[in-house]
């Protein structure tokens, strides 16, 4: 037993951020995990792993499609499935072996074990019970199924067994056209699965800017997707090997069966807050597991709660956020979040990324904007790595040219948006970005020609 000024309980990238920051801040800190390794669901079975799947199978498409047309010629490479998981889990273990290398840096002390919160400033871990005056609560998210639907991360899979199938399907079906199913379709098709994605809505992804919505699906379905959209997944009946997934379509009501080797289902997470105590401790949650908090403080005093298990966009960039600003909070200063600048990235290729506004949302508000765009096409860098295809779209105000939002779809987008972030939080016009010497060639010139696009207009278009 050991008393603390702040102990974390879990270590993803809302909890770890917290912790590190808690100890540079001062506070005595502990970072409570059950997993054998540091980093959540993030470095283990999320962000990270699939970052590596995206690379390996990005570089086979770039052999089988590219190579020749550059003069490399040769037998394109063939798949050993196990070496690109070996090679996966070894991204994955630098990264957890990171995070204990900066916790003992920065003399943070892991408390190894489940966390339950059994008291005012009391942590059981194990048969230990620590004392803290802070307890953050970062227990994250896990993925959410469907009524019908039973997985078993072998033929019927989440994002977790996704990463780890014994082989690659000859058939996915995808159900969710998000983030997790878009990313993980994108590998498997790049490996020869037939990927077919079945969707709710009318578009995919939902919450994206609609014209870039529009042309990610384009260019999704060059590389081999398939989609159905308007489609309500009823129920999926597995064997041991095989799954049949039943869909009605919204336009009439009709029912369709789809044949799969793996379905993966990715239709959402939701907040993880099983045995640790909140309700026994008298933490308030809403009707969806989530944690209400104020400034990050839950309605109990001394218990505050970051990242997946609030409200808001599950994002791990969000938590790291929120894991700084209580930090901050619980050592005295002021801790903020801008929840208007918070950049989405899909890390498929092209990369898509956002901030801010999409043109959808300014018309519901009725806000006179203006549209800068410029294309790809006319960027000299992203032609010669084989992706003109895409486009980069700042909104402006129309009268004061503040940026609104930016975006992107291309080349290292989720890079790119960074400097619209940036630009952003100085509260910049688009005629800042215009006027702001970008080096060439580089692909964000086409940033840059975007902004010249809400002014007097870009050169190379
Ligand atoms: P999502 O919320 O992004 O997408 C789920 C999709 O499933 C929606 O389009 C929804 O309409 C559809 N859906 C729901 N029920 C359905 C049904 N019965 N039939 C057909 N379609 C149905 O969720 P996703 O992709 O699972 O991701 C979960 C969370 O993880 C998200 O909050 C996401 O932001 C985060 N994430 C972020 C990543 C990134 O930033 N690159 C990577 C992976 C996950």
């Amino acid at each position: 037993m050991a008393d603390y000024d702040v102990i974390v309980i879990g270590s993803g990238p809302g909890g770890y951020v917290c912790a590190i920051r808690c100890a540079q801040l001062g506070l005595k800190t502990a970072c409570v995990e059950g997993r054998d390794t540091l980093g959540g669901t993030c470095l283990n079975i999320g962000c990270i792993p699939s970052k590596a799947l995206l690379h390996a199978t990005h570089s086979l498409h770039e052999a089988e499609h590219n190579f020749a047309s550059m003069g490399l010629k040769g037998k394109s490479p063939s798949v050993d499935w196990n070496q690109m998981k070996a090679y996966k889990d070894d991204v994955v273990a630098q990264n957890t072996k990171g995070i204990e290398f900066l916790f003992k840096k920065n003399k943070v002390d892991w408390l190894k074990g489940w966390g339950k919160i059994t008291g005012k400033g009391e942590v059981q871990v194990g048969d230990e019970t620590h004392k803290a005056k802070n307890i953050v609560v970062a227990t994250g998210s896990e993925p959410s199924s469907l009524p019908g639907v039973e997985i078993d991360e072998k033929v019927v899979v989440t994002s977790t067994g996704a990463l780890e199938l014994g082989k690659v399907p000859k058939k996915m079906v995808v159900i969710g056209a998000g983030v997790i199913g878009l990313e993980m379709g994108s590998v498997y098709a790049r490996l020869g699965t037939e990927v077919t994605v079945v969707e709710y809505l009318d578009h995919i992804t939902p919450g994206m800017d609609g014209e870039v919505s529009k042309q990610f699906q384009k260019l999704l379905k060059k590389q081999g997707l398939e989609f159905i959209l308007g489609a309500a997944v009823q129920k999926v009946d597995a064997t041991k090997t095989k799954a049949k997934v039943t869909y009605k379509l919204k336009k009439d009501d009709s029912e369709e069966v789809l044949d799969a080797d793996v379905v993966l289902v990715a239709t959402g997470r939701k907040a993880f807050t099983d045995g640790v105590g909140l309700e026994e401790v008298g933490v308030k949650t809403n009707d969806r597991g989530v944690i209400e908090t104020d400034h990050w403080k839950t309605n109990v005093d001394g218990i505050w709660a970051i990242g997946d298990v609030t409200p808001g966009l599950m994002l791990a960039h969000k938590a790291e956020d929120e894991g700084m600003a209580v930090a901050e909070s619980i050592a005295g200063h002021a801790g903020h979040v801008n929840y208007d600048v918070i950049p989405g990235v899909i890390y498929t290729v092209p990369e898509v990324a956002a901030v801010g506004k999409t043109e959808e949302a300014l018309k519901e508000e009725g806000r006179a904007y203006k549209v800068g765009k410029f294309s790809f096409m006319g960027n000299a860098r992203a032609k010669a790595v084989f992706q003109g295809d895409g486009f980069v779209k700042v909104l402006s105000d129309k009268e004061t040219d503040r940026i609104l939002g930016v975006h992107i779809i291309g080349p290292s987008a989720g890079d790119l948006i960074h400097e619209a972030c940036v630009a952003m939080e100085f509260g910049a016009a688009a005629e800042d970005l215009a006027r702001t010497c970008h080096a060439h060639p580089t692909f964000s010139e086409a940033v840059r020609e975007a902004a010249l696009a809400c002014g007097d207009g870009p050169i190379h278009m």
